[in-house]
């Protein structure tokens, strides 16, 4: 285990005014976004689709890493460059994403089978880790899944979720990887921002006591946080501040204050919304540095722009380093409303 590696790796994903672009969809969850926009989901539009990203013009004054999925990491550009080279030259951390996806927890509180999530993937991961870090990568993700909903989430399902994650996180700084545990609680639902605040808290005291199980060291792990906010069909829509202060107060109370940093997903939430919660957090301030892995609130504008077509790269290019500067800006706290082109 290279210590100093996994300090210097962890310290440049949170450098300020910068954060994590998350491209490792799978390809399921990549046909549904390009369906989208009309492109089909072959492995070489998703390779040219990336490239677009990567190869933005100061892409790496926003961005500090990129999560990759296993696919995109043994991608090569136009030029013949692997995109973990590629991306390593401009000072940009390549990431992999290392969990294998979700399956039903069989007879959780939740009721039927399906009801609740564990995440897969540990067979084998040392393996895994260990081709990952030949090939580049110096940071991985693994996502949990927590469903708020009638009796979930259940015991069952925080605890399974807590225990991969420390698992994962044991076997990632083993091989000298930051690992960047995700444990997301999910907006969909009519559930109230209380409901998810005391839903958040559960789970971050329950993932934290189990990476302290594992002896997983606070001080190379990088949380991938949902927000506190309100489920998505709830009536009562939650305020900025008070997303903010929800947020803060549920971090403050579990999250150790080793942790290098905290990076945010978007989770659904609008391209604005993301961007505003995030300012809003870091104008209230936090014991770490607080900002983005965003996937669709990064993406969303660019791939609209592409929409598979070679002549819209560079107005694709424009809407994703728009978005990578505004949430850059969010990130120190500096961004207002004023600075947005247009956003959804
Ligand atoms: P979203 O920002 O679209 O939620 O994606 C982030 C991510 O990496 C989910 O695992």
């Amino acid at each position: 285990m290279d210590t100093a590696l996994l300090s210097k790796t962890a310290a440049a994903m949170v450098a300020p005014g910068k954060g994590i672009l998350a491209a490792d969809e799978s390809a399921g969850t990549c046909e549904k976004r390009f369906q989208s926009v009309n492109v089909e989901c072959t492995e070489d539009n998703r390779r040219a689709y990336r490239g677009l990203l990567f190869s933005t013009p100061g892409v790496n004054r926003h961005i500090s890493g990129v999560i990759l999925h296993d696919e995109t990491l043994r991608q090569k550009d136009n030029a013949g460059v692997a995109f973990p080279a590629y991306l390593d030259n401009l000072g940009v951390i390549p990431g992999i994403k290392v969990d294998k996806g979700v399956i039903a927890i069989p007879l959780t509180v939740g009721g039927e089978a399906g009801g609740e999530k564990v995440t897969e993937g540990l067979d084998g991961l040392d393996k895994r880790l260990a081709e990952y870090f030949k090939l580049g990568a110096r940071f991985a993700k693994w996502r949990a899944v927590i469903t708020i909903g009638e009796n979930m989430p259940s015991h069952t399902c925080i605890y399974a979720n807590a225990h991969a994650l420390a698992r994962y996180a044991a076997a990632c700084q083993a091989a000298s990887i930051v690992p960047m545990i995700e444990p997301e609680v999910l907006l969909d639902g009519g559930h109230t921002i209380e409901h998810c605040e005391e839903v958040t808290e559960a789970t971050l005291r329950a993932t934290f006591a189990a990476l302290a199980a594992y002896n997983v060291a606070s001080e190379h792990t990088i949380l991938k946080a949902s927000m506190v906010v309100s489920g998505n069909a709830c009536k009562r829509q939650a305020d900025v501040a008070e997303v903010a202060e929800r947020t803060l107060r549920v971090l403050k109370r579990t999250v150790p204050a080793s942790l290098p940093g905290v990076v945010f997903l978007s989770g659904g939430q609008s391209d604005l919304s993301a961007t505003t919660h995030l300012d809003a957090m870091n104008k209230m301030g936090a014991p770490w540095p607080l900002t983005f892995s965003y996937s669709r609130a990064l993406q969303n504008s660019a791939l609209k722009a592409w929409s598979g077509k070679a002549a819209n790269v560079g107005a694709a290019q424009t809407a994703f380093a728009h978005r990578a500067e505004m949430n850059g800006l969010a990130a120190q706290g500096k961004w207002n409303s004023k600075l947005e082109k247009s956003a959804a």
